[in-house]
């Protein structure tokens, strides 16, 4: 009998549709995305900016090589330059988060010739061997080595490792501004700022990777903003393609200028559907007004969390995360509350050994809110019940 490689362990639902912030299931019973399939589903399921874009290109043309010019590609320009800093002037398009990271791991070992990098205890950066070398979690590692080039993890936040570690050998450093996968960490203004000088004296590149907590979530448009600095390079992914696989890297001018052609490549990078796929989640994001709602609501769920937090001291030690990057951070494994949620509806992930993630899509009401909260509560209460008897 053919089998699913198990890389996932399934959560044994079948989901049958999704609508804006709700899935169903085969039973039609609904249930409140926080999951949003790690975080991708962010304009909502079936977005219908996104939705409509994609069926308009779906008539016209599928598959079309980069070597190509076509009119999608010109308006998902334009429509990129209005959501990227001024000085990202270059960027090139992938189909997920880990062959971005990959390629702009790949500009700074090409464009700095060195080949030393920094990364960050509970860093998250994908699976291919260049992105897994970045990625911290050893048990993701295990078997994998020799890895393409020599990593440094420093503390995340730790402005003096920083410091100490960022010499004229290192080719980039690579961080997120909230750790996604890694627990919900964010990062001080302080310590992006030092990443920033460091870089900037020792000619090192700052890559800024924003697959998950970009394009709005975490209640502003790139959330390496707040620190008030600019990366050389900037890698998105996840909800800017509305839910098709769509990814991005955005280069400074003297980087992009020195790419050749054969450099690097893609089959399917940019492809037509891809692009109106890009195209709809770029005029989605600014004709709703995505990153004010994002903000609106991520206070909300913030002020909720901290509710539920005091309610329940003996199973919480902490709100984590920004806007609606969100989470809990538990006294033990989140994945029976996972579980208690998903039996009352509520769809969520776990970041780290404790952390319990919510990444709802921007659409989410205050109603909906105020009902995680109420099934957040039933849930832990049920749990600790269950550890005192
Ligand atoms: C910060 C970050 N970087 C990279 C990746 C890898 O993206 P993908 O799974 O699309 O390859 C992820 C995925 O969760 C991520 O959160």
């Amino acid at each position: 009998m053919l089998k699913l490689m198990g890389f996932y362990a399934p959560r044994n639902l079948r989901i049958v549709r999704g609508e804006g912030q709700y899935l169903w299931d085969v039973d039609g019973r609904r249930y409140l995305d926080c999951h949003t399939s790690h975080g991708v589903a962010f304009l909502g399921h079936r977005n219908p900016i996104v939705v409509e874009e994609i069926r308009n290109q779906l008539e016209r043309i599928m598959v079309l090589s980069p070597v190509f010019d076509s009119e999608v590609k010109d308006e998902v320009t334009k429509l990129l330059e209005m959501i990227l800093p001024k000085h990202l002037t270059y960027f090139y398009l992938l189909n997920s988060g880990s062959e971005a990271v990959e390629l702009s791991l790949k500009l700074a070992r090409r464009i700095t010739g060195r080949k030393k990098f920094i990364s960050f205890i509970n860093a998250f950066h994908g699976r291919t061997m260049g992105a897994l070398a970045m990625t911290w979690n050893p048990s993701y590692r295990k078997d994998y080595d020799p890895f393409p080039w020599e990593v440094e993890f420093l503390p995340y936040n730790d402005v003096g490792a920083v410091e100490r570690a960022v010499d004229d050998r290192v080719a980039a450093v690579i961080v997120e501004p909230v750790q996604g996968e890694g627990g919900l960490s964010a990062a001080k203004p302080e310590f992006l700022k030092v990443i920033r000088e460091r870089c900037d004296r020792t000619g090192a590149f700052m890559i800024v990777d924003e697959i998950q907590s970009g394009f709005g979530r975490t209640g502003v448009l790139w959330a390496y903003q707040r620190a008030g600095i600019e990366p050389d390079i900037l890698v998105a992914g996840k909800s800017m393609g509305g839910g098709f696989p769509v990814s991005m890297v955005a280069a400074r001018e003297e980087i992009g200028a020195k790419i050749e052609a054969g450099a690097h490549g893609s089959t399917y990078g940019g492809n037509p559907l891809a692009l109106a796929a890009l195209k709809g989640g770029i005029k989605a994001l600014l004709e709703d007004h995505v990153v004010e709602k994002a903000a609106e609501a991520g206070e909300l769920m913030g002020r909720m969390l901290e509710r539920v937090a005091s309610e329940n001291p003996e199973s919480v030690r902490g709100v984590r995360g920004l806007g609606l990057m969100r989470g809990l951070e538990l006294r033990w494994s989140p994945t029976p509350c996972i579980q208690e949620l998903q039996s009352r509806g509520v769809l969520a992930l776990r970041a780290g050994l404790t952390v319990l993630r919510l990444l709802p899509p921007y659409m989410i009401t205050r109603q909906d809110i105020e009902e995680l909260g109420k099934k957040l509560n039933e849930s832990l209460k049920t749990l600790a019940s269950r550890k005192t008897t």
